[in-house]
């Protein structure tokens, strides 16, 4: 691994290792703290997944990485890891894996990754990365820079981190690119919800998106196994949140807690994101086609 090129503001003792935070409001200007906070509570409250489950959600996520990308000499970044369940399922495919987030978050990455010496967990933000210019082989931000003030800046950010030729990786929310009336109406319906959900104190929030998945993700999820059981495979895609037919209760509740939980997010088109991840210094940008939406990795020319 490459050594730091900045001066951490403190460290953290965990039983496991040594986490290094350069996290300092001075000098960040493209990140919101409120959200960074609710994701620290968000991934400290759910962070237990087992191999199996990432693995199965990984199938989705990571469908268009392949050993040309991702290989046993990679050494990586996953910036914003959250509860650290993508740094975990790459640790026996690279040679090392840098986790990085700004908020507690890390504590949860620390006790999922274990005491492992393929990765190492730093406290920071995307535009306090320690590291120089041109390190990784590969980098990925899965879900994280539609949560950031300025998406375009925050890419570009990252991907001055990866060597030319090394691949950028990004998951960002969907504009509902390719839905008709009735879904973008229910959209607009569970935004409303969203913009008053996460405003709440971190119990009340916890609590009502706990409800929300019992009450409104479950309802559509046996709805949309229903058509699949009767043979109806592409009407039972099209009914909202049908990406969580094949997935347990417990990622659901995590999904609705980040969802509805989440003070700021942004959503783009196909298309916007080709144009972002091309001003951002990528090419050969390929999407891949199942959900999560969308998803797209490019090479640094
Ligand atoms: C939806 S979570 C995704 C976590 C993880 N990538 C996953 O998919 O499980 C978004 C993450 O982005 C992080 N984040 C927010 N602002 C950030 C910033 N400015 N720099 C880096 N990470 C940030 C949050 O702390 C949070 O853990």
């Amino acid at each position: 691994m490459v050594n730091y090129n900045a001066k951490p503001v403190r460290y953290h003792r965990t039983r496991t290792r040594e986490i290094a935070d350069f996290i300092s409001t001075k000098v960040d200007n493209n990140i919101d703290m409120d959200v960074v906070r609710s994701f620290g509570e968000e991934w400290n409250r759910f962070h237990h997944f087992s191999k199996p489950t990432i693995a199965k959600i990984c199938k989705e996520y990571f469908d268009i990485i392949d050993q040309s990308i991702v290989n046993k000499d990679t050494y990586m970044i996953d910036i914003g890891c959250g509860s650290g369940r993508w740094s975990e399922y790459f640790l026996d495919k690279v040679k090392f894996v840098e986790a990085v987030d700004p908020s507690d978050a890390v504590f949860a990455a620390d006790e999922l990754l274990g005491s492992t010496d393929k990765a190492r967990i730093t406290k920071a933000s995307i535009n306090t990365l320690p590291w120089p210019d041109e390190t990784f082989d590969f980098g990925m931000s899965v879900g994280v820079l539609h949560h950031i003030p300025n998406t375009q800046m925050a890419l570009t950010d990252c991907v001055k981190k990866i060597k030319k030729g090394g691949y950028f990786y990004v998951y960002l929310y969907y504009n509902l690119d390719y839905r008709g009336f009735l879904f973008r109406s229910l959209f607009f319906f569970s935004d409303l919800i969203r913009k008053v959900v996460s405003r709440m104190p971190i119990t009340l929030k916890k609590v009502t998106c706990d409800l929300l998945a019992f009450f409104v993700y479950v309802p559509f999820v046996w709805l949309s196994r229903f058509f699949s059981f009767l043979g109806f495979k592409k009407l039972a895609a099209k009914i909202p949140l049908s990406a969580y037919a094949n997935k347990d209760f417990y990622i659901i509740r995590n999904d609705s807690l980040d969802r509805f939980g989440t003070k700021l997010e942004q959503r783009f088109t196909r298309q916007e994101i080709e144009t972002m991840m091309t001003k951002a210094g990528l090419s050969n940008i390929r999407f891949g086609e199942s959900s999560a939406f969308w998803h797209a990795v490019g090479k640094k020319s």
